[in-house]
């Protein structure tokens, strides 16, 4: 685990790929005095790590900010105090398949949340999953959740989606694209710290799910990825994506 300190009380404490596993992780950690958040709970392995890290610091964690409930952002909760409070989505039940042992509290997507200096706002983005929202954090910085992914190293993945669920992803990118925002974390990868950069990486994400859904998932590989200047790390997404729709 590699800790680096963004600003007073806000820090990431990322991990690489694991065995196994195409990609690494973020937590990014808010303090406010002795409390701590945390966004997304990672795997146990991840989770056991930062909250001994936290209890080093003798602090406590006190909040579990979710992106969105898939397996590799929730599964971390299980090895954590069951009396923390879990932000998320209001739609967290569409998504959620872990018993945990704490309870869900709805995010407002009107009044947001304020966590000692941070103002936190939501943004529901469905698409990559039901509950999926972006975070805002004192206008500087927005948390994409899963919009957008990459490597630990920067690579790009492409988008997780479900078929029927394209179209939603798009929105979503869309809404992100909007708020132009001027930094973006992300669940996974390093962050995105320029306009040109962001902007770029929306687009290719778009590009690419545009083609796969203007083809009705029948494009080939490198028809999906025309338009897009990155160079994605691999196209497994795209084979699961299309499984069963390809000519
Ligand atoms: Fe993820």
């Amino acid at each position: 685990m590699i800790i680096d300190k963004l600003e007073n009380n806000f820090f990431n404490y990322r991990f690489p790929e694991e065995d196994g596993f195409a990609y690494g992780f973020n937590f990014y950690v808010l303090v406010n005095d002795n409390d701590v958040m945390i966004i997304d709970a990672g795997f146990r392995t991840q989770a056991k790590k930062v909250h001994k890290e936290i209890l080093s610091k003798k602090l406590k964690l006190t909040h579990v900010l979710m992106t969105h409930f898939h397996p590799d952002h929730v599964n971390g909760l299980v090895v954590l105090p069951g009396d923390i409070t879990v932000l998320g989505s209001p739609e967290y039940h569409k998504t959620i398949r872990k018993e945990i042992p704490q309870t869900v509290t709805p995010v407002s997507f009107s009044e947001g949340f304020q966590f000692g200096d941070f103002s936190l706002s939501f943004t529901a983005t469905p698409g990559h999953s039901a509950c999926s929202i972006l975070i805002d954090i004192n206008g500087k910085y927005l948390h994409s959740g899963d919009n957008l992914m990459s490597r630990y190293d920067g690579k790009a993945l492409l988008p997780w989606v479900e078929y029927n669920q394209i179209a939603q992803h798009i929105l979503s990118l869309e809404k992100l694209k909007a708020k132009k925002p001027d930094i973006v974390i992300l669940g996974h990868g390093p962050a995105l710290l320029n306009k040109k950069e962001i902007n770029q990486a929306i687009e290719d994400r778009l590009s690419y799910l545009k083609a796969v859904l203007n083809s009705e998932g029948k494009c080939s590989w490198q028809e999906a990825i025309k338009d897009c200047s990155c160079q994605y790390a691999d196209n497994d997404f795209f084979k699961q994506l299309t499984a069963g729709l390809t000519q």
